[in-house]
């Protein structure tokens, strides 16, 4: 197998990763060195999503205004598995919405980009984002009951998604939708083609909204936390899929998750979020194995100890202490009021990003500022 799409397959840093005289010798050198520095081949090249600084407020009629997402960065390569951490409330919906430029009417964009695939989204007018939509990005959403409707058999919804984007004859549509659904695991699919929703299990719905995402092979799928309504054993199932059709598409996803053993088994790449921002972010093995930030480090630890039953789904348990509220200006750390190593200065100064080690970036002031 030629040496690039061995790179490509295999994008992150650690995994028998060593410099031998065949690296430094022939073409694939670039592409070797690339994956030593902890980039995958088409990172050498451009970034297939690209959310930079990015602030968005809430503007309820009759509220305060909610400062959701605070200078919040964050790269997607192409085929990338990307996973978002964070508690409730710390602005994972909000990104993902905003990547599909989906706010509600009553958000406002303060500041910051988003890039997909050189375009600049917040700068493009309806018509081409409805394009994209679909298309180019998808979404899985949390709740596969909500995102089907009721009244249409599921073969046809997977079917609109494709008469919206492609064009095919009614008869290949048919018959794509029914390779859809085998791809996503139904030995039988003309049956499922016709059932109603309420008719499938909730298993079986996500499998059907997921076939409904990849439909039309976008780039890039976002999951807001696709299994978190499913029991342990199905959010196996369900991981694994996703990851298999990532991979034989080479479709980048980003997984969201506030549970951190959902991503363990599943993603690249991690970025946690707290409080609207970007507080760390690293490879998946910097990240279980040698967090930096403290808030990273008590949600492994909980993590570590938290075993979900096989049956039912038990939440993941709570860091001790309340997030901040996010109506106001945060003067430095927001996890200061929960930190165990809070500093003086950490509520004094604001906050910027530093690299610590080469493929993990953190905004703590124990690592300098
Ligand atoms: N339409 C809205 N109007 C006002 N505030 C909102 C709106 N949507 C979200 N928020 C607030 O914005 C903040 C971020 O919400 P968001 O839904 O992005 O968080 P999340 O990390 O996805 O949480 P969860 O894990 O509960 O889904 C929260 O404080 C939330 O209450
Ligand atoms: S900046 Fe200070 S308060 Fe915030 S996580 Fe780091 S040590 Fe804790
Ligand atoms: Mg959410």
């Amino acid at each position: 197998m030629p040496r690039v799409f061995v790179a490509r397959l295999r994008p992150r840093i650690g995994r028998g990763t060593s410099v031998t005289w065949s690296w430094l010798t022939g073409p694939a050198f670039v592409v070797n060195w690339c994956r030593y520095m902890n980039f995958s081949a088409e990172c050498a090249t451009e970034s297939l999503a690209l959310v930079h600084e990015l602030s968005v407020t809430y503007l309820p009629d009759s509220d305060q205004p909610v400062h959701a997402l605070d200078h919040a960065s964050l790269e997607i390569r192409p085929g990338e598995l990307v996973g978002i951490l964070g508690e409730s409330g710390s602005g994972k919906s909000t990104l993902a919405a905003a990547l599909l430029k989906l706010l509600p009417t009553d958000a406002r964009y303060d500041s910051g980009t988003i890039h997909f695939r050189g375009r600049d989204l917040l700068a493009l007018p309806e018509t081409a984002l409805r394009r994209i939509r679909g298309a180019e990005i998808a979404l899985i959403p949390q709740e596969p009951a909500l995102a089907l409707n009721p009244a249409i058999r599921v073969g046809d919804q997977i079917a609109e998604v494709l008469r919206a984007h492609v064009r095919m004859t009614r008869r290949d549509r048919t018959t794509r939708v029914e390779e859809l659904l085998i791809e996503v695991g139904f030995d039988r699919p003309r049956p499922i083609y016709h059932a109603y929703p309420h008719q499938l299990s909730g298993g079986q719905r996500q499998r059907v909204v997921i076939a409904q995402a990849v439909a039309c092979r976008p780039k890039l799928v976002i999951a807001d936390e696709a299994t978190s309504k499913l029991d342990a054993s199905l959010q196996a199932e369900i991981i694994a899929l996703m990851r298999e059709i990532s991979q034989r598409h080479r479709m980048a996803f980003v997984v969201i998750s506030h549970d951190p053993t959902v991503l363990a088994g599943f993603v690249d790449r991690i970025a946690v979020m707290y409080a609207g921002r970007m507080v760390e972010e690293g490879c998946i093995e910097d990240i279980f194995r040698r967090p930096l930030h403290p808030y990273t480090q008590a949600l492994v630890r909980l993590s570590a100890r938290y075993l979900p039953s096989a049956r039912t789904r038990v939440r993941f348990p709570a860091i001790d202490g309340e997030p901040p509220n996010l109506t106001g200006r945060i003067v430095g750390c927001p996890f200061a009021p929960r930190c165990p190593e809070r500093m003086q200065v950490c509520t004094e100064r604001d906050l910027r990003e530093t690299t610590p080690r080469l493929s993990q970036r953190v905004s703590c002031f124990k690592y300098g500022n």
